[in-house]
């Protein structure tokens, strides 16, 4: 890995005993120091006989539910969420030489959450949302834009209805990883717990 200008070391004491607060402190960290995206994550799930895959997706929101993102329920992703609700996401953000895992269950948002954010995206990410059966396999791309223009003629400018195939997931954590680059690769890591209500937090070797 490049070296960081801007690493610094993590100790135990800097460390908030709560991870969403702790999240919350080195993502708005990321954004000052100009992380490009910092709210891409990758997200691994699997499939009951234990295949895992992995992708990318955008944070929505992190808060006492989890961490929220917005896909497609039938996709790859989410025929393995459905069958299997354990999975796994990760944001890397170089500036700051960070990286932090959290894993736990997975569910849907309620309905009427999904319906609120769909209905506040750009009209064009609506369509596009709506006319696509995402992870299909399509013959040729001429056929998503027709399905688009069909999707546009039909509602005019009007409000798009959310398809019941996308909607809204949320990760309910149980465990936290923060890892923080250091010179020579001893760098510092601390995994969170869940312990009940409260969290056990344990260094790890690098
Ligand atoms: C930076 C980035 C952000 C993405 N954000 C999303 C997202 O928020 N939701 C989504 O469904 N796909 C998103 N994608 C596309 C997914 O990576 C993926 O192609 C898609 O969800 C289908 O994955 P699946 O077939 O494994 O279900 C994003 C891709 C990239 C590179």
């Amino acid at each position: 890995m490049d070296h960081e200008p801007h690493a610094q070391p993590l100790r135990r004491n800097d460390l908030d005993p709560d991870p969403l607060r702790q999240f919350h402190a080195w993502y708005a960290a990321a954004r000052t120091a100009g992380a490009s995206r910092p709210d891409a994550l990758a997200l691994a799930t699997a499939t009951p006989d234990a295949r895992p895959s992995v992708r990318f997706v955008l944070l929505k929101e992190a808060n006492e539910q989890g961490f929220l993102f917005y896909s497609g329920y039938a996709s790859r992703k989410g025929v393995e969420l459905q069958a299997n609700p354990q999975a796994a996401l990760c944001f890397y953000w170089h500036e700051l030489g960070r990286q932090v895992r959290v894993e736990g269950v997975v569910s849907r948002l309620p309905q009427v959450d999904s319906d609120a954010y769909f209905a506040a995206r750009p009209y064009g990410a609506q369509l596009s949302a709506a006319a696509s059966h995402q992870s299909e396999v399509v013959s040729r791309r001429r056929e998503l834009e027709t399905a688009v223009e069909e999707l546009r003629s039909s509602h005019g400018e009007g409000p798009v209805p959310r398809p019941e195939r996308w909607g809204g997931f949320v990760l309910a954590p149980d465990e936290y990883e923060f890892w923080q680059h250091r010179d020579d690769r001893l760098h510092d890591r601390f995994r969170y717990r869940r312990a009940g209500e409260a969290w056990t937090i344990e260094r790890l070797a690098p």
